[in-house]
C-alpha cells in the first residue's frame, strides 16, 4: 500500500468521530507514523494527492501538515516535499551516577563531539557570586557548548565555573570534567534539578527541532571533596533524545538510606 493510501485508510477509520476534519487528517498521519506504516525518512504524498485521494480542501492538508511539522512528527525540506523525521534513539541516562557528557555517550560507544558556543573569562553575574561563592573583583569562566554525539544534537550546555579553577577556558580540550581532573578539581557530588521547558527559537535552531518542542532544562552544582562548589551548569536537553532514570528504594523507620 502507498503512502496515501495508508493515510487515507487510517482517514476512514476515524471519520466518525465527528472531530474537525484537519485533526481527523492530522491523527490519522500521526497514526500512521506510529504503527510503523510509514517510517522515519519517508516522503509525505504531495498536498494535493492527500487533498483528492481524501476528498477534502489543501487548506485543510497544508494545516494538518503544518501542524505535524511544529509537533517534530514531520519534516519540510526546501524544494523537495514533506517527510517523516527521523526518529531519535533515546539515551537512557542514570541519575545516580556523576558522569561527564563524554563518559556518558562513550560508554555506549557513541562519537562525541562539541560546537563551542562560547568560552572566556567575565565578570560574574549576581547569581554566579553568589552559586560560586565569587566576590565582585573575581571572575567567572564561562564555557558554553553543542553536545553532539553521533552527529545528532543532544544537549547545549553552559557551565560557569570561578577563573581560579579554570583560568584559561580556551585549553579545555573535548571534556571539561577530564579538564578539571588533572588539575584535582573534578566535583566528586552534585544536586541536580531537572524541569520541562518549551524549547526558544535559538536553542531550538542549534538542536534542529521545531521552535516550542518539548526540552529538559538540567542544573546542575557540583562540589569537590571538600564541599567547595566547583560547577553551576544549565543544560538544555531535547526532550526525545533523554530518558532519565532513577532507582528508587523502600526505606523502613529509621533506616538509612544507603548511597
Ligand atoms: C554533563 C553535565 C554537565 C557537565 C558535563 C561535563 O553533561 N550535565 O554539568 O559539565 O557533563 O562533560 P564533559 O566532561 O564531556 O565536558
Amino acid at each position: 500500500m502507498s503512502a496515501a493510501d495508508q493515510i487515507f485508510s487510517m482517514l476512514k477509520e476515524s471519520s466518525q468521530s465527528g472531530a474537525p476534519l484537519y485533526l481527523q487528517l492530522r491523527r490519522s498521519i500521526e497514526e500512521a507514523v506510529n504503527r510503523g506504516l510509514i517510517g522515519p525518512g519517508d516522503a509525505l504524498p504531495s498536498e494535493r494527492d492527500i487533498a483528492s485521494k481524501a476528498d477534502i480542501s489543501r487548506v485543510t492538508v497544508r494545516k494538518a501538515v503544518q501542524d505535524l511539522v511544529k509537533g517534530g512528527i514531520l519534516v519540510q525540506r526546501h524544494g523537495s516535499g514533506t517527510f517523516v523525521a527521523p526518529r531519535m534513539e533515546r539515551v537512557e541516562q542514570s541519575l545516580s551516577r556523576l558522569t561527564s557528557f563524554t563518559e556518558d555517550m562513550a560508554r555506549r560507544g557513541m562519537n562525541v563531539r562539541s560546537v563551542w558556543l562560547d568560552r572566556g573569562l567575565y565578570a560574574p553575574s549576581p547569581e554566579e557570586m553568589m552559586v560560586l561563592g565569587l566576590s565582585s573583583t573575581e571572575l567567572v569562566a564561562r564555557v558554553a557548548r553543542l553536545r553532539i554525539a553521533n552527529d545528532t544534537p543532544l544537549a547545549i550546555e553552559r557551565a560557569a565555573l570561578s577563573a581560579s579553577v579554570l583560568p584559561d577556558p580556551e585549553a579545555i580540550g573535548s571534556s571539561l570534567y577530564a579538564a578539571l581532573e588533572t588539575t584535582g578539581n573534578r566535583p566528586v557530588r552534585a544536586v541536580q534539578r531537572i524541569s520541562a521547558t518549551n524549547l526558544g527559537d535559538a536553542d531550538a535552531r542549534l538542536l534542529e527541532v521545531p521552535p516550542g518542542v518539548a526540552g529538559l532544562q538540567i542544573e546542575r552544582i557540583s562540589y569537590l571533596a571538600s564541599g567547595k562548589v566547583i560547577e553551576f551548569t544549565r543544560s538544555v536537553y531535547r526532550g526525545d533524545a533523554y530518558d532519565f532514570v532513577a532507582e528508587l528504594r523502600l526505606t523502613g523507620p529509621g533506616e538509612e538510606l544507603r548511597p
